[in-house]
């Protein structure tokens, strides 16, 4: 792992492999190891960075309040201290919403795009006001209830019941975030922007990649979303709720190498 000082804290990423540059950009709450199965397959054929996003695994949490654009900005920082050009960006969920920020804030570095599990929506009120709710409840009461149902979401019944070491690595992860930094980044979920408008603007290839029985961004959703962008593949990946690259690790990875590798461009 390696790290670089954004607005005087630690913002840490591991960096490895080489050839086109794939950044990989976790959801809530879990870190760069959401991405442990991805990493040594892509590597073979990419530089990889995945990245810590502030106030996860290894990277601080920031005094001011946490926002997705302040994410995406905490992205740029790192390309710019490796003196990057272009990156592949890969985001699930939380990191989808950080790819459009991203994408919005600097279209000049994105080569191509993979959005798994997320939306370019904002959140609805009713959304917004509980994700602040459990912001309060959070920073008084700890992550434990929240993450117990959140488990549940995130995750197939099927994957619940046949991978146990999938679950127990998904609740370590998670476990490792701090009350502090959930309730910071609900509160940064509730208060992100609607980047709906930006998508028909998007001209790099993007794969949109959805899971069979997600229920936080299901797949009839991300369907429709894949239809407003201009130059997007869709794609289910079977038997698998939230999380596929976790869930499904070997499918998931099949998708992601395939289009990498159809996807090359000159920029690269
Ligand atoms: C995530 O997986 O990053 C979260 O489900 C995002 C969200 O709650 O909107």
């Amino acid at each position: 792992m390696k790290s670089i000082l954004f607005r005087n804290e630690e913002l840490w990423y591991l960096d490895s492999g080489s050839g086109p540059v794939v950044v990989l950009i976790h959801g809530f709450p879990l870190d760069h190891r959401m991405w442990a199965a991805q990493i040594p397959v892509l590597e073979k054929f990419c530089r990889v960075i995945a990245v810590d996003l502030p106030g996860y695994g290894r990277s601080a949490l920031p005094h001011e309040p946490l926002s997705i654009s302040g994410y995406s900005e905490a992205i740029a920082a790192i390309i710019a201290a490796e003196k990057i050009e272009k990156v592949t960006l890969v985001g699930l969920s939380m990191g989808g919403y950080v790819c459009w920020e991203f994408a919005a804030q600097f279209p000049e570095h994105v080569s191509r795009l993979i959005a798994c599990n997320t939306r370019a929506a904002g959140d609805t009120l009713a959304t917004a006001k509980a994700r602040r709710l459990s912001a309060q409840y959070v920073r008084d009461k700890g992550t434990a209830a929240l993450l117990a149902d959140m488990l549940t979401r995130l995750i197939a019944p099927q994957t619940i019941d046949e991978s146990p070491l999938v679950v127990a690595n998904i609740q370590a992860i998670m476990q490792i975030a701090s009350p502090e930094s959930v309730s910071a980044t609900l509160l940064a979920l509730a208060d992100r922007s609607d980047n709906r408008p930006l998508l028909p603007k998007l001209k790099f290839p993007i794969l949109v990649v959805a899971g069979e029985f997600d229920v936080i961004t299901p797949a009839d959703e991300m369907r429709k979303m894949s239809t407003t962008l201009d130059h997007a593949k869709f794609t289910i990946v079977p038997e698998c709720g939230h999380l596929p690259p976790m869930e499904q690790p070997d499918r998931f990875n099949e998708v992601l190498v395939n289009f990498l590798k159809n996807t090359r461009t000159q920029s690269e």
